[in-house]
């Protein structure tokens, strides 16, 4: 089996439609362009049938990026596969990707149907696509909660149908990775190598990551993931951490994308200014805080040596530089480093007195000192010394 592993990105389709998510189609091709950069395998720009905006920004992402391959999503009904096929049609490299619920608790609540009529209507829904596009993926929503008999019953009827990937997301995000991991491999069994398998995460249970890389090692080889883990309620995969994690610990996961990692960052940003919200501060890989050092001991080691307390490179995600942040808790190595790096060159009393000045001022913060507030500090204190400012 390849160790390739594909990365589905679903943040202009699962990530949007999540509450502040919204995107204009402008938006939503900005986006499309970071994403392109980015190197994701498939792009999944919208929902047709749902808006009128949607099927705008499938027909626009895939006019403007011919060459990717752009999904469009699909309720397993003939107005919503016809819909998605139409904004598909000048895409060189269409998906379709068609989906219903599986599980009793959606058949019997939501649906109100069958499992018979549940299998004929994905089945017949894949044929339709097939007759539109070569490229098919079928989803069993809710497919973690789903009996795992009839898993892959319909598992097996959709490729038959021509169905060339078979998503199984935990919807609700309640699977654990072990049982994730199992439900995966019975599907990536009974399929072998007639589709990809792929996983569709949510983080309701925070698990939304480790269940992917569980599947990952179940034989699951293709991810649907979203950049800083937009998505409905808790969100989705997050893109960043998922890619760092396989290419930081390739001793455990011996897997590799096509991910340019050194424009994560970038993109977690372009998100942010394109939505209401950024990541967490403590995000993993692309949140503020992520690169920053603040406890004296962490900054003493970092500074003789980043593998000390550093595991990723910042700069291969795409971070400038992994920067101390001056608080309540640093010490005189990492303050004298920074006046280095804006340009100061201190006598070891300068440097005790402003130690003593930065201290007193940090100690009654919450945050860190900004650069420019330590430069007015050296400025001041200068000053009281009688030395030339500039
Ligand atoms: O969470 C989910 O089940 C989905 C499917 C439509 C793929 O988003
Ligand atoms: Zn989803």
């Amino acid at each position: 089996m390849s160790d390739r592993v594909y990365i589905f990105d679903t943040t202009l389709r699962d990530g949007e439609q999540s509450p502040g998510c919204s995107m204009t189609v402008p938006e939503k091709l900005r986006m499309a362009r970071k994403l392109v950069e980015l190197g994701v395998d498939v792009l999944e720009a919208g929902f047709p049938i749902a808006s009128e905006g949607d099927f705008e920004a499938v027909e626009a992402v895939s006019r403007e990026f011919p060459w990717v391959q752009v999904a469009a999503l699909a309720r397993s009904c003939t107005l919503d596969v016809e819909r998605a096929a139409q904004s598909l049609r000048h895409a060189r490299r269409p998906r379709l990707h068609t989906f219903i619920a599986t599980s009793e608790i959606h058949l019997k609540h939501k649906l109100k149907k069958t499992r018979q009529q549940v299998l004929e209507e994905a089945v017949a829904a894949v044929e339709l696509a097939r007759r539109h596009v070569d490229d098919v993926e079928f989803s069993a929503e809710d497919g973690s909660r789903t009996d795992a008999d009839f898993l892959e019953q319909i598992s097996k009827a959709v490729v038959a149908a021509g169905a060339r990937t078979v998503n199984i997301p935990d919807t609700v995000g309640f699977s654990v990775p072990a049982e994730y991991g199992e439900i995966i491999g019975r599907v990536v069994q009974a399929l072998g190598d007639c589709a990809v398998v792929s996983v569709h995460c949510h983080d309701d249970l925070g698990l939304a990551v480790p269940n992917s890389l569980a599947a990952v090692q179940a034989g699951a080889r293709q991810i649907e993931c979203t950049i800083n883990g937009i998505g409905e309620r808790a969100g989705n995969t997050s893109l960043e951490e998922m890619v760092m994690i396989l290419k930081t610990r390739p001793d455990c996961y011996p897997y590799h994308t096509g991910i340019h990692t050194e424009h994560l960052y970038s993109a977690s940003q372009m998100l942010s200014s394109i939505i209401t919200f950024g990541p967490q501060p403590n995000k993993a890989i692309v949140g503020r805080n992520a690169f920053a050092h603040e406890a004296g001991i962490h900054q003493d080691g970092y500074l003789k040596e980043k593998s000390t307390y550093e595991i990723i490179d910042p700069r291969s995600v795409g971070v400038p530089e992994g920067k101390l942040v001056l608080g309540k808790h640093s010490g005189r190595h990492a303050l004298l480093k920074r006046c280095q790096d804006l340009g100061f060159d201190l006598s070891k009393s300068e440097l005790d007195d402003l130690y003593h000045r930065f201290t007193t001022i940090a100690d009654q913060r919450k945050k860190g000192l900004m650069d420019e507030e330590i430069v007015a500090l050296i400025h001041a204190g200068q000053k009281v010394l009688g030395v030339a400012a500039d």
